[in-house]
């Protein structure tokens, strides 16, 4: 892709930016590690695109020099705090979290004041000062199994996102003590507007992303993290998908299964788009510039690290344990 850049003030140049990217890769020896919910020039560009899991697990054992993260910031703050000797850049600061904005670090510590018998497990969309208070991180990869590998007795706080730790509460059959959180993305989504859908489309199975509300799950045929969602509609005999999530993963159900066809669940809005605002933020353009200049660095104080690497470390044993 070609794309007018100002190289230095008052001049313009022509660059093709896959290859100025693919050769800053060779000269930083830095690796690009993007979620399913970039854009999909970014995803094209990535050396590897995964879930929340997937992901930290590819930065945990990475060699390269520089980690550049196509995500939001606590996915790039995860991949600091695994890799602290590495430089790891952003595409753009300010993609956040709805979700990891949901649960500041003062009012989650006053939760677990309130609850001191409770273990705490912590979705991964959280800050590394929420990670920092936790035993054990997780993903919508490995909710289930990390609660189900704890004693029947443990008591256990959930957090941030409600509907995950509802849906993992339903799947294991424990009571786990709920914090208030949401991601907006996957809040979105219309019922009434699905129902019409599948209407239209009877022979469609309708996927969810666990982050979504009870009611719209109850329609789901399957529900999974992003990766269980592409790897079901590539095994899946059914043509038509009805998908409940961020639009970037379509990118790769597109790629992977180009004969059948993805139809994005209808959200309440009517822009008729299901994107996260703080995904895309990332644009190929950000990517060059932050791999070109190495900036923004992601940094984490050490007191806040080496706790956080703790409850996420836990998180990567079990799931090698269970080979997840
Ligand atoms: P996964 O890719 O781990 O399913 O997470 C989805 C998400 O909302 C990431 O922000
Ligand atoms: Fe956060 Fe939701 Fe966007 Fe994921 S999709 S980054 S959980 S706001």
């Amino acid at each position: 892709m070609f794309y007018p850049l100002k190289t230095s003030p008052g001049e313009n140049a022509q660059i093709d930016l896959f290859e100025a990217i693919q050769s800053l890769k060779k000269e930083k020896n830095a690796i690009i590690l993007a979620h399913y919910y970039q854009d999909s020039d970014i995803q094209d560009v990535a050396d590897y695109i995964g879930d929340s899991l997937g992901l930290s697990q590819q930065a945990a054992k990475t060699d390269a020099s520089m980690i550049v993260f196509a995500g939001v910031h606590f996915m790039a703050e995860t991949a600091k705090i695994l890799c602290p000797d590495k430089k790891v850049v952003l595409p753009d600061l300010k993609a956040g979290c709805s979700l990891a904005d949901s649960c500041p670090p003062d009012r989650f510590a006053e939760f677990r004041k309130a609850h001191p018998e409770h273990l705490v497990i912590s979705y991964i969309n959280c800050s590394a000062a929420i990670k920092a208070q936790t035993d054990i991180v997780c993903t919508s990869s490995n909710a289930v199994q990390i609660v189900n590998s704890l004693p029947a007795d443990q008591k256990i706080i959930f957090a941030p996102d409600k509907n995950l730790g509802r849906y993992v509460a339903q799947q294991t059959g424990r009571e786990l003590l709920l914090w208030d959180g949401a991601c907006m993305v996957h809040e979105i989504f219309s019922l009434e507007k699905l129902v019409r859908l599948k209407q239209r489309h009877p022979e469609a199975k309708v996927i969810a992303h666990p982050e979504c509300e009870e009611a719209f799950l109850a329609h789901a045929d399957f529900i999974g993290s992003t990766t269980a969602l592409l790897k079901y509609t590539e095994k899946s005999d059914a043509a038509t998908f009805i998908v409940a999530t961020e639009s970037g993963i379509l990118h790769q159900m597109v790629k992977s299964s180009p004969h059948k066809t993805f139809i994005p669940a209808p959200p309440e809005n009517t822009c008729a788009c299901n994107d996260c605002p703080h995904m895309k933020l990332n644009t190929l353009e950000k990517v060059y510039r932050c791999m070109k200049y190495e900036l923004p660095e992601i940094l984490v104080d050490e007191d806040i690290r080496k706790p956080a690497e703790r409850s996420i470390r836990r998180m990567l044993d079990i799931s090698a344990q269970l080979g997840l």
